[in-house]
């Protein structure tokens, strides 16, 4: 059914009537579905085209922004597939149009109360358009099916590391309550991580063409939480981390679909490349990536070799590629990119604990506060795959502004309590300790300045006690998570209702009950089990604190 209306007679009427237009983004069940609006019990086709899809559309000139209204899923015939359980309305009735709306989410634009900031910091509180705490995105990636097919069975990085993995070509459209992003060039697709690829739900590296980049981010990552049931763990850490004035990737919740089709429910993060570097260290500063400074990223690996910091040798060489990578040159040449670092990694080396001005000597060389917060939030989050713990998912940055090396910690899922390790659950002098002692693991950045050294251990404490006492307790962070449930529960139902069974590798089989469950009390699963909720090891962990 279509209404048509005189332009004289909507002037006429304008007191009562005016234009609104509806938007919704729908992914039909069937190719042949479309998408209507029902306003006081009449229904109006929304309309999609190659170019707009996923989002439909309508201006209706005899709506008005007072009347409720909701939308429905319509067959070839006209009949009802789906109608929307509750009554829409505007919040702000001079509004004509509605925000891109997602089909059946109740939520568009939530409210998220903020974190306080424990340290100033001169940066936004929240990211960017894309990355907006109060809303879900939506992404459509079109690739060739086949082709995406081959890619999600063979997740696994090949054995040999210096055969790459070719990434695949897609569509890419990015669609939230008041953006819209379509690229113009194909994105290339690969699938990221390491544990998560062993599980049926994948994660994703999507990285645009050229000039193409999504809101100044050549690379973003879809991280699939397949470890976390809650899929807020992440996301929490990355508040602390944004609070605590450290810089750090931003991320935001994305529903994912793949040529139309449900892909699931995702912690969408930017990657640490320059344009990172640029907005979030030199505050647009410097944007030429040649007028950098180095950054290294630093991984672990299956072959139990760790990003230690341990000093290895003075040539690039010396360190394995994959656990030290250089990433930007800065002033390095390109035969020894490892260079500037293993100067630092020298200076710590031969560093003694027990000389005095140790706060003034590390403050010359290192952004000393900054990496003390870090490890006082992987220490109070019980993060046994960052630095402390394992050597592992941080970045190194030499800020050419400041002259010193900054810490940049990334990859936040295995945190409150999640993975039960040893050693995790304890105070900061035994955080990691049995790791520690094994020959040749030492940390040397946590054993010689927080172990060692009196002045760097009463400054962590105090750094400690500011950060647990500002924003590490329920009484803080429960408004904020619990925004977060009311967010993304449904989405995360919908993720957990995605039959992935085709797909090679595990499934914890988390459900929409573990979901609520895991964010105050314990959860267990056949080979996994987390032994707290998020708010429980809040409590435990700041509770326990004072001792
Ligand atoms: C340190 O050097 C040894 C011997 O050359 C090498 O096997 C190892 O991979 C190096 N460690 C790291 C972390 O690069």
């Amino acid at each position: 059914m279509r209404i048509y209306l005189l332009s004289g007679l909507l002037a006429l009427t304008s007191s009562v009537y005016a234009e609104v237009t509806y938007n919704v983004i729908g992914f039909p069940d069937s190719k042949t579905n479309t998408f209507a609006v029902e306003i006081n019990k009449k229904l109006y086709p929304l309309e999609t085209t190659e170019k707009t899809f996923p989002l439909w559309s309508a201006k209706i000139p005899e709506a008005s922004s007072s009347s409720g209204y909701r939308y429905l899923q319509l067959n070839d015939k006209g009949g009802v597939v789906l109608r929307e359980k509750f009554l829409r309305a505007f919040k702000n009735r001079k509004l004509t149009a509605t925000a891109n709306e997602f089909f059946n989410r109740q939520v568009t634009v939530a409210d998220v109360p903020a974190i306080k900031q424990v340290y100033p910091s001169t940066l936004p509180p929240e990211g960017s358009v894309a990355f907006d705490n109060n809303q879900i995105g939506t992404i459509h990636l079109t690739p060739d099916p086949a082709e995406f097919k081959k890619m999600i069975d063979n997740p696994q990085k090949p054995t040999d590391p210096t055969v790459d993995v070719k990434a695949i070509k897609a569509g890419f459209k990015f669609i939230n309550a008041g953006n819209v992003y379509d690229a113009v060039e194909p994105v290339k697709i690969k699938v990221s991580g390491h544990g998560s690829r062993k599980f049926e739900k994948l994660s994703l590296r999507i990285k645009f063409d050229g000039d193409d980049t999504f809101y100044n981010r050549p690379i973003i990552k879809l991280r699939s939480q397949v470890f976390d049931p809650t899929m807020i763990r992440e996301r929490l850490y990355i508040d602390l981390v944004n609070s605590v004035a450290v810089p750090t990737y931003q991320g935001s919740y994305v529903r994912v679909f793949v040529n139309g089709k449900p892909h699931g429910f995702y912690l969408m993060v930017e990657d640490i490349e320059p344009p990172f570097l640029s907005t979030r260290i030199h505050h647009g500063r410097i944007t030429k990536e040649k007028e950098m400074g180095s950054l290294y990223q630093m991984g672990s690996h299956i072959t139990g070799l760790e990003a230690t910091m341990a000093w290895n040798g003075s040539k690039t060489a010396d360190y394995h590629p994959e656990i030290y990578e250089n990433k930007v040159l800065g002033q390095n040449t390109k035969e020894e990119p490892m260079a500037q670092f293993i100067d630092f990694m020298k200076v710590l080396r031969d560093y003694d604990p027990t000389k005095p001005d140790a706060i003034e000597f590390w403050n010359s060389h290192l952004d000393l506060d900054g990496f003390l917060r870090s490890m006082a939030l992987e220490f109070l989050t019980g993060h046994w795959d960052a630095y402390w713990w394992k050597g592992n998912n941080y970045f190194m940055y030499f800020n050419v502004e400041t002259k010193v090396w900054q810490f940049i910690p990334t990859d936040f899922d295995v945190t409150f309590s999640d993975g039960g390790r040893a050693d995790v659950d304890v105070d900061y002098k035994q955080f990691a300790a049995s790791r520690l002692r094994r020959k040749g693991k030492d940390h040397p950045l946590i054993t010689k300045l927080i172990y060692k050294n009196k002045d760097i251990a009463a400054r962590f404490e105090f750094i400690l006690k500011s950060i647990a006492n500002a924003v590490f307790t329920d009484k803080v962070l429960e408004p904020r998570i619990t925004a977060f449930k009311e967010l993304i529960k449904e989405d995360v139902a919908w993720d957990y209702s995605i039959d992935r069974s085709a797909q090679p590798g595990k499934n914890y089989g988390w459900t929409i009950s573990d979901f609520f469950t895991s964010i105050d009390k314990p959860v267990k699963k056949t080979g996994y089990s987390i032994n707290f909720g998020i708010r429980q090891w809040i409590n435990k962990r700041a509770g326990a604190l004072p001792k």
